[in-house]
């Protein structure tokens, strides 16, 4: 294995004669020859923004409408012109389909209508907010959806098709809820008599993280979700809770057809986090419930067993239609028996016809990536808002360096601030630290890039993380611009031992003179609070030694560009990440954030502000149906040095998270 090799380096004094050391890992790296995502052109020079907002975006990269015959037969497109979308659902009279698109740009969600043999294609509400889960109502007069028009939440609001009046129901006087708690509001559902509105809502309930209780909280800072079942009229009377259960979560209600009962699934909240994560959907399950509407009682498992079951529906009296997600029975189940075994692509959010003889559904691929530089939907206008992979950062030789997380295998690429001359500048598969597995499943990988100001070092961390770094190891290294020449800078191991030494290093970022380089350390002891093992840490590159910055659970450190200051992310308490500053000596901490969720992940701007990722707006939709993501609710803020002029960059649906604005300035050279 290379690393013992590696480590033998520790403590070796920085020289300029690196190329002569014997240590030196020649990685033979190879530059890509053709680059699977050339850079677009660009339209910034001659639209008068002011640059390029580049952003990443968990989401699948492409998503389209079927119909279907309940069997599976007779597959065709819903649309003719399929751009990306989802969330369908048939209207009660059988004739339309209504469903989520981003036709407007990529990441937001507007709703629309279609025939069901495609025709007559309706776009019933778009604007820069959130317009998701669009239902009809029975006499096909209204439509109830989802919209974060009030505030950037997720409520629920109904329009009259005829006149085009909208109204929100769920942020009334009557439903008023505390507001530093999760309040989002979640697929609606008409009763069959169009009186009713039933959706579910994690109102008032927690900020909740995942995992097993350990020192400070929870071991899983992305959040689960415990939500309960809601009734409400459609003009916004007689708001009703009808069901709820500590620690689980029910979700997307239906009726029965004679409007007597409501079906949901019900999975414990530690599942809401197992049933979105390719590493647990086969250890997740849910079960299919349903409650008598007028008086919630008379609980009645519908379907039990293992497995995730998800998007249940009445399709007769007596049958009952579902999702089954992952664990090896993936695809479309009737309680008749009926199974469409959908395993072969990734069938996501059915909906049946009112007769139970048709399903519409979304098929969407991960396979299909995102281009690097891909236009997204511009929420501040000033920029062109454009796709990058993960932690992508701008050196001042106008150089990006990111990690090639979706794009490819979490190695270290660099490329030129306009987008040209991508260049490999080091593999972690070829480094040994890693397994491919690991990195496949998105929890290893070279993370978080980070130049040295005279833009000739790139250094970052290799090893496990999420998760997985509670017991797996993480390095510091740092390479040549070019690739050529890397070098390790920390030592760890594969596997963490409990009451060992052995730490993991990562999350790295140069000082603004080049001396040093901060990260952030993690050791098994840090769990039972042993704070010898966390906080952030400061290694001298000449001297090569580290030196103790915090003692607390910080991570993602970075210096201003003026190194007056370094911006961190702390957890301040439990389930609460907050973003901080502090001087460089680590004095004179300022805790920047406030929501309950988690502020995270900031950067700086290259104008000195600090732009990050936030939670406080929580969840859009329904936590357990999202596929792949960590955060899914993430939204990108930017603010001021001390906080102040806090300003929402992103509305989707989607884990938008890795900021980074490059003026024009920086790609005209
Ligand atoms: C689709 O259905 C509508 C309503 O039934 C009908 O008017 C229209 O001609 C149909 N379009 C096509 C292409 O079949
Ligand atoms: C939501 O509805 C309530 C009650 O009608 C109203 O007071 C509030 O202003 C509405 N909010 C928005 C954003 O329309
Ligand atoms: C709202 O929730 C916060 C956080 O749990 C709690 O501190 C506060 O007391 C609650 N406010 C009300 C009015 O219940
Ligand atoms: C809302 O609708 C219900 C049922 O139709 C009705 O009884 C109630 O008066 C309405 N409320 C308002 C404020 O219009
Ligand atoms: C479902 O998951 C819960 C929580 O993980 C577990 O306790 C239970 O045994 C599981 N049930 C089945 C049928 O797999
Ligand atoms: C989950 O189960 C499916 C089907 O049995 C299998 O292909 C897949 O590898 C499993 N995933 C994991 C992480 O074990
Ligand atoms: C679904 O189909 C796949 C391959 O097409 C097969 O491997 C799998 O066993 C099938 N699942 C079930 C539950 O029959
Ligand atoms: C990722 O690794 C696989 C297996 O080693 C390789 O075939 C593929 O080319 C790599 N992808 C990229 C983008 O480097
Ligand atoms: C992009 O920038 C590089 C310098 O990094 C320059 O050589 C190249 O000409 C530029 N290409 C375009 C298309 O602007
Ligand atoms: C790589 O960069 C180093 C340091 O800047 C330089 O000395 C070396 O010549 C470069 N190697 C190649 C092959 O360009
Ligand atoms: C250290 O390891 C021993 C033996 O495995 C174990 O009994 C003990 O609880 C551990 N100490 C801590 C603090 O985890
Ligand atoms: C980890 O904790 C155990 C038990 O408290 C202790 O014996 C051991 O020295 C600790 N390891 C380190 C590296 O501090």
């Amino acid at each position: 294995m290379r690393l013992s090799a590696s480590v033998a380096l520790l403590g070796l004094a920085v020289s300029p004669a690196w190329a002569l050391c014997p240590y030196a890992e020649k990685m033979a790296l190879e530059k890509k020859s053709s680059i699977p995502h050339p850079p677009a052109p660009r339209e910034v020079s001659s639209s008068g923004k002011k640059g390029i907002f580049y952003m990443n975006r968990i989401a699948p990269g492409t998503s389209e409408l079927y119909v279907a015959n309940v069997d599976g037969t007779n597959e065709r497109p819903l649309l003719s012109n399929p751009i990306y979308e989802y969330h369908a659902a048939f209207s009660p009279d059988g004739q339309w389909v209504t469903f989520t698109g981003e036709r407007n740009g990529d990441g937001n969600s507007d709703i629309y209508r279609v025939r069901t043999n495609g025709s007559d294609l309706e776009e019933l509400e778009a604007t820069s907010s959130i317009e998701d889960g669009a239902v009809m109502s029975p006499n096909g007069k209204q439509v109830a959806y989802v919209s974060t028009a009030n505030g950037y939440k997720a409520n629920i609001w109904v329009m009259d098709l005829e006149t085009g009046h909208k109204w929100n129901v769920t942020d009334t006087v009557s439903t008023a809820a505390n507001a530093s708690l999760p309040n989002g509001y979640f697929r609606p559902s008409w009763s069959p008599d169009g009186q009713w509105i039933a959706f579910s809502s994690d109102r008032n309930s927690g900020w909740y993280g995942h995992g097993d209780p350990v020192f400070m909280g929870v071991s899983g800072w992305e959040h689960t979700q415990e939500l309960s079942i809601y009734v409400i009229r459609p003009n916004g009377s007689d708001f009703r809770r009808v069901v709820s259960k500590s620690g689980y979560c029910l979700g997307s209600p239906k009726w029965s057809p004679n409007g007597k009962r409501i079906l949901y699934y019900e999975m414990t909240r530690e599942n809401t986090w197992n049933s979105h994560r390719p590493e647990s959907i086969n250890t997740s399950n849910s079960t299919l419930v349903s409650v008598d509407f007028a008086s919630g009682a008379g609980r009645r498992v519908e379907v039990a067993g293992s497995g995730v079951k998800i998007f249940p529906q009445y399709i007769s009296d007596s049958t009952i239609a579902w999702f089954a997600k992952g664990s090896g029975k993936e695809g479309l189940h009737t309680s008749a028996g009926g199974f469409f075994n959908t395993s072969s692509s990734t069938i996501r959010s059915p909906a049946w016809s009112p007769d139970g003889k048709q399903v519409v559904y979304e098929k969407t691929s991960w396979d299909v990536v995102r281009p690097m530089d891909k236009k997204l939907y511009s929420w501040d206008e000033d920029w062109e808002y454009r796709f990058t992979d993960v932690f992508p950062q701008l050196s001042n030789t106008n150089k990006i360096a990111m990690t090639e997380k979706q794009l490819g295998n979490s190695s270290i690429v660099s490329l030129s601030a306009n987008g040209t001359n991508e260049h490999l500048v080091y593999d972690d598969l070829k480094s040994d630290f890693l397994d491919a597995s690991s990195v496949a499943m998105g929890t290893a990988g070279a993370f978080n890039p980070g130049w040295s100001p005279d833009g000739k070092w790139v250094t970052f961390g290799v090893g496990f993380w999420f998760q997985s770094r509670a017991t797996g190891g993480g390095w510091l290294v740092r390479t040549t611009a070019n690739g050529t020449y890397s070098e390790v800078l920390t030592e760890s191991e594969t596997t963490l031992e409990s009451n060992s030494s052995v730490i993991n290093s990562g999350f790295p970022s140069y000082s603004h003179d080049g001396k040093k380089i901060i990260f952030r350390v993690w050791g098994t002891n840090s769990t039972l609070g042993d704070r010898s093992q966390l906080g952030l840490r400061l290694l001298d590159l000449d001297t090569r030694k580290i030196s103790v910055l915090t003692n607390e659970w910080d991570n993602l450190p970075s210096f201003s560009p003026d190194g007056e200051r370094i911006v961190f992310t702390r957890k301040v308490s439990d389930y609460n990440y907050d973003v901080c500053t502090m001087r460089s000596d680590g004095s004179d901490l300022k805790v920047l954030t406030s929501s309950g969720a988690n502020d995270a992940h900031a950067v700086w701007t290259w104008d000195g502000r600090i732009a990050y990722s936030s939670g406080m707006f929580g969840f859009q939709y329904e936590c357990a149906l999202y596929d792949q993501t960590f955060q899914p609710y993430g939204q990108v803020i930017v603010m001021d040095v001390d906080g102040s002029n806090k300003r929402v960059l992103t509305d989707s649906i989607w884990e938008d998270s890795m900021p980074m604005f490059v003026p024009n300035s920086k790609l005209r050279r």
